[in-house]
């Protein structure tokens, strides 16, 4: 136990995704519990300068929020204070509010930032979250489940009405620059085909496979395409004028149409992905996390991580997390499923 805590705050950063506010939650409960004053920053760290943007947190803040998506404390991707030279001013406002324990829930980007707010001496304890599930050392990220379950009930739909049509309907989905949210709902919807930015595509491999369908007379496909994914050889697809990923499907439908003659439709299912209610798995696990974070603290670590190893939490050392991404192992089950069951991944 862990006498010297008496104040402790959580802020959200970067992309929302849903469970947040049942973190959100699950460390304000267990905090009022111990008999600590638990604050919320709003908008990642900003709240720290602006009028109303550290707000105390308690029972009735938290109550009927755990079904929520988005977050209640907003957040932004825009807010390193380090890259603005601002990291001393965040660390200094911190100090001022006498905040013992900072609980940072986030995804690499803003687990980075809580890792250099530790070298200022701020006590950090990070909680994964992203709908991307690309965060090393841990088996789950709070938003992956709800983001897969609602993009495998949008191909779902989009399979009827491509069938309805004969159509090819290319389906782009989020996950940065790995291919998790593809291919897990890729799978799950039947998709038969997948490209994640893990293994870069032949554009020919993809049209051959819509050929093939045809010849056993199936005139529709459905390709689930990562924001990620690239051609071999190729560069990703981003926004013009920005850096931003986003279009592959787009490219991909024209090629397939060029190259197979059948008619090809694109969408992007974006923000759609880290929007609404988060699932039941992902509020369990946002609670979980929350819960795990509060023991932490009281069990005295800091500086780490809460994650999970299958069903056990485990600590992992900040500066273990910042600035990689968890790829797709190419020896991981969802692969070996995908290939088992003939979907094609762009590759020969
Ligand atoms: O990291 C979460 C994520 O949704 C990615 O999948 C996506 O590339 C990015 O954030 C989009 O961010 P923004 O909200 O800035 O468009």
């Amino acid at each position: 136990m862990n006498s010297a805590v008496r104040r402790i705050a959580i802020n959200t950063g970067g992309g929302d995704a849903p469970g947040l506010n049942a973190v959100i939650r699950a460390v304000t409960l267990g905090g009022i519990d111990r008999g600590w004053e638990v604050l919320g920053i709003r908008d990642g760290y900003d709240g720290l300068f602006h009028d109303g943007g550290v707000v105390p947190l308690d029972r009735d803040a938290v109550r009927d929020i755990t079904h929520l998506g988005g977050t209640i404390l907003g957040t932004t991707n825009r807010g390193n204070p380090f890259a603005t030279g601002r990291g001393a001013e965040v660390a200094d406002r911190i100090r001022e509010l006498g905040i013992d324990v900072m609980v940072a829930v986030g995804g690499d980007g803003s687990l980075y930032i809580a890792h250099l707010l530790t070298a200022y001496g701020i006590p950090v304890i990070g909680v994964p979250k992203t709908i991307d599930h690309d965060l090393e050392h841990t088996d789950q990220t709070t938003g992956f489940d709800s983001a897969v379950s609602f993009a495998t009930e949008c191909i779902d739909r989009l399979v009827s009405t491509t069938t309805a049509h004969g159509r090819v309907m290319v389906i782009e989905v989020m996950g940065r620059t790995t291919g998790w949210i593809a291919l897990h709902s890729g799978i799950a919807a039947a998709a038969n085909v997948i490209l994640i930015p893990e293994i870069p595509y032949d554009i020919e491999v993809v049209a051959a496979r819509v050929r093939e369908r045809a010849a056993r007379g199936q005139d529709y496909a459905i390709v689930v395409v990562a924001e990620g994914a690239s051609p071999i050889g190729g560069e990703v697809t981003t926004i013009a004028g920005s850096t931003r990923l986003g279009g592959v499907a787009g490219h991909i439908a024209v090629q397939i149409e060029e190259l197979t003659g059948k008619e090809a439709r694109s969408i992007s299912l974006g923000h759609l992905l880290r929007g609404g209610s988060p699932t039941a798995p992902d509020r369990l696990l946002g609670l979980r996390y929350g819960a795990e974070a509060v023991l932490a603290i009281s069990a005295g670590a800091r500086n780490v991580m809460v994650a999970l190893d299958g069903d056990e939490a485990r600590l992992v050392p900040l500066a273990d997390i910042a600035g990689r991404a968890r790829l797709v192992p190419m020896d991981c089950g969802a692969l070996r499923t995908a290939r088992s069951i003939g979907t094609c991944l762009g590759d020969r």
